[in-house]
Formats: structure tokens, C-alpha cells, sequence
């Protein structure tokens, strides 16, 4: 395990009910609230209503940025920093999933900061300061609700990058499980996706001794895959939607993975596919993550074998730890195919086209992963696999 400091200063505040604290959460931070939120999920949920009503029972002055796209794009967090800018906003509200909750992340950062809010997207600038912003979310996927990152589209360029800042931590987070009831079918499976790439990505590292990492990471995956098809079986069940809310926060928030890095890379492949073809990400990662793990099988079989046996139950007696891998491998994909995430790229028209645009945007800032450090060779390799 290596050395490691934890610190996630979001106060997470789950259940039914409990966008009521927004009236004692706000008015800690000021009057002028700005709203943002997407493409009218809110509205036709009743979601919206409801915390407008409670904004005006607390005299707040309501601003709106609505319209923030899945994967979102920097023009729409231009518009966001020009509003907080002009009307002086104490307060940024997100109403929404990931793509939302990014998006005011780089609003509220780039509020305080002088430049163009892509400067820090590219890191030419880091975000020293931001407005406090507090969320309310409405599907179960990314974890951007407690943790710092924000992944941002600049659609005239396609790049698609992530960036984060210890001011970027949302003040508090409310989660509803109630709010994700109208998620539909496909971005529910999109949302379980992610959350289990999460862990995955985190599972795959160099480290040793981290045997309760281990275990939590484990015990997260199996949940999800056992709750996968009975909520998809009747998306309105509260206990169900309970348990993926939870576990998606869990996944990146920090918790799991303390004393060693993950590997990250398939995330940075898919960004680059959703940069040239803005699919949505976790139907990517379903698409892409096996691969990726059956490119690196050699790296470590161990820990493939362990993921094998420990999650997806594959026997062991006498096979190789490759052979046992590999199996673990399969029931992956057998599991995301049961519940009908896609698994080619071809499943959304990507032909071979521009494979060496999306390598040229996955290579940007040269090699990376950390379980295995890709190439371009690698990384064509990998887009080659999944068409
Ligand atoms: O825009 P609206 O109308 O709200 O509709 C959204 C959108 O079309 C809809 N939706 C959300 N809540 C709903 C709902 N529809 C009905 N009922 C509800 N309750 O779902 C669609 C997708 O929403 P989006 O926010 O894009 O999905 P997600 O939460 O999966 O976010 C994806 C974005 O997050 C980034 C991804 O790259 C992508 O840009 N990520 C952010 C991360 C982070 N900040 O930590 C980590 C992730 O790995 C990921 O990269
Ligand atoms: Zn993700």
C-alpha cells in the first residue's frame, strides 16, 4: 500500500425527501442562486418545480442556465461563467447527472478565473478558486456528485478532457433516489456501466497489500450485478434505485481505492471516442473495457484470475491463471450483454474511419495507464478489437 491522505469535504445527503435541506444548504452560501440543468428531464419529472418552490420560500433570486448537453460543452460553460460574471452569483445549483454537475464545476471555476474557462480543461491554468455550487441528482452514474473531477467537450476541436480541482467538490450533494425513478432503461444500463468501470479501473493496479481494497471493490461490482436486473425489471423500485445510487457514489468518491492508483486508461480511450462521435460514455466503456482488459491479460493474470474467481465465480481447479482471466473476461461481457449494453463499436455506426483521429486525441498527452502504459500501437489495437 502506498502512503496516502484521503480528504472529500462533500456532504452527501441520501433519501427520500431530502431536497427539503436545500432550505437550510443555500442560504449558507448567499442569495443569488444560479440553476443549471439539462435538456427538460427536470421539468417533465416535476423535479424542477419543486426546487423552484423551495428557492422562493427562501427568497433566493433564481437564475437559469438550462440546455447543458450530455457531454458537455465548453461553449455552454461560457455561457454559464458570463452569467455568474454579470449578476454576481453567491451560489451555482446543478439539477441533474454527471454532464450537468461537470458542467458547473467549470462554471463555478472558471468564475474566479480571469482567462478562458478551457484554460484549465487543458490545464494551461489551475483552478485556484471557484464559487461554492451544491448538486442534485438526478441518475446514478459518474460519481461527479462527490468528487472533484469534471470531464468537458470542445465540440469545434473534438477534445473531450477531464480536470479537477480541490475547490471543485461540490458543498453537498442530495440524492434522492425518488429523483432517478424516470432515468430510462438505456441510461440506467449506461449509468451501471460507468459505475462498474470505475471500480474496474481502480481494480486493475500494481500494488500489493491491499487486500480490503480489494474486497470493497469486489463486494460493489457483485451488488451492482445483482441489482442490475431486478431494477431493469421494474425501474420504479425504490430499494433498487437505492442501491445503484449508492454504489455510483461509492465508486469514485475515494473511498475505494486509498494506497495505490488505478488504471484509468480505457477511460481516456473512450473519451477519445466520444470526442469524435459524442456517444454516450458508459455505452463506450461497455464497448471498449473488455478489450482493453484482454490486451493486458499478460501484465498480471493474478489479478484477472482473482477478479475471475472472486466476482464472476470461474473455477480454478488445475487451469492456468491465464485461462481462468480470460473466462473472467467472457462473463463480463456476458453480464453487460445480458443487460443489453453495447458491445461493438459498429453498435453506433463507428466504422474504421477515423480511428487515427481518436488515437491522435487518446494519445494527446503521450502514453498512458497505469497498470500498463499504452502506446499508439496498443491503443489502434484496442479501437481495431472493438469495431
Ligand atoms: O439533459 P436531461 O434532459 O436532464 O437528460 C439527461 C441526458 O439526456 C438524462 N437524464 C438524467 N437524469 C434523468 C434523465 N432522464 C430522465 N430522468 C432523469 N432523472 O440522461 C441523459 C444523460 O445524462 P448525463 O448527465 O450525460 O449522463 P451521465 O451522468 O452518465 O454523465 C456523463 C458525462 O459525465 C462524464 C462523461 O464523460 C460524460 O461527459 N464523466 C464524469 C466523471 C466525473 N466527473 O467524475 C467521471 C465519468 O467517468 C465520466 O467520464
Ligand atoms: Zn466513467
Amino acid at each position: 500500500m502506498e502512503n496516502f491522505t484521503f480528504w472529500n469535504p462533500t456532504k452527501l445527503i441520501f433519501g427520500k425527501g431530502e431536497l427539503e435541506q436545500l432550505k437550510t444548504e443555500v442560504p449558507l452560501y448567499g442569495k443569488k442562486v444560479l440553476l443549471v440543468y439539462g435538456g427538460g428531464s427536470i421539468k417533465r419529472s416535476g423535479l424542477y418545480e419543486n426546487v423552484i418552490s423551495i428557492l422562493s420560500e427562501i427568497g433566493a433570486e433564481v437564475f437559469e442556465l438550462p440546455g447543458v448537453e450530455p457531454n458537455p460543452r465548453i461553449t455552454t460553460a461560457r455561457k454559464g461563467v458570463d452569467i455568474c460574471k454579470q449578476e454576481g452569483i453567491d451560489f451555482l445549483l446543478a439539477i441533474g447527472g454527471g454532464s450537468v454537475i461537470d458542467c458547473t464545476k467549470l462554471i463555478a471555476a472558471g468564475a474566479k478565473y480571469e482567462g478562458d474557462a478551457w484554460d484549465l480543461v487543458v490545464k494551461k491554468a489551475f483552478a485556484k478558486d471557484a464559487l461554492p455550487f451544491g448538486t442534485v441528482l438526478t441518475l446514478a452514474a459518474t460519481g461527479s456528485e462527490m468528487n472533484s473531477g469534471s470531464v468537458i467537450t470542445n465540440w469545434e476541436t473534438n477534445e473531450k478532457y477531464g480536470w479537477g480541482s480541490p475547490v471543485t467538490y461540490p458543498k453537498f450533494s442530495i440524492l434522492d433516489p425518488v429523483n432517478t425513478f424516470s432515468v430510462p432503461r438505456n441510461q440506467t444500463v449506461y449509468g451501471m456501466v460507468d459505475m462498474m468501470t470505475h471500480v474496474l479501473e481502480h481494480y486493475f493496479h500494481l500494488e500489493e497489500n491491499t487486500d480490503f481494497q480489494d474486497r470493497m471493490c469486489e463486494s460493489l461490482l457483485i451488488t451492482v450485478m445483482e441489482t442490475a436486473p431486478q431494477l431493469l425489471s421494474d425501474l420504479e423500485s425504490y430499494q433498487h434505485r437505492a442501491t445503484i445510487l449508492y454504489c455510483g457514489t461509492m465508486a469514485l468518491n475515494g473511498i475505494l481505492n486509498m494506497g495505490y492508483r488505478g488504471d484509468w486508461a480505457t477511460h481516456n480511450l473512450e473519451h477519445a471516442v466520444s470526442a469524435v462521435y459524442d456517444i454516450p460514455h458508459g455505452g463506450g466503456l461497455a464497448i471498449l473495457f473488455p478489450h482493453w482488459m484482454q490486451h493486458n491479460l499478460a501484465v498480471k493474470p493474478e489479478r484477472f484470475k482473482q477478479l475471475a474467481v472472486r466476482v464472476f465465480g470461474v473455477n480454478d481447479n488445475g487451469r492456468s491463471a491465464e485461462e481462468v482471466g480470460l473466462e473472467g473476461i467472457q462473463k463480463l461481457r456476458e453480464f453487460w450483454n445480458s443487460i443489453e449494453a453495447p458491445s461493438r463499436l459498429a453498435d453506433y455506426d463507428i466504422d474504421d474511419s477515423k480511428l487515427d483521429l481518436m488515437a491522435d486525441r487518446a494519445m494527446e498527452n503521450g502514453e498512458f495507464g497505469n497498470f500498463k502504459k499504452l502506446n499508439r500501437d496498443d491503443v489502434l489495437a484496442i479501437y481495431r478489437a472493438s469495431l
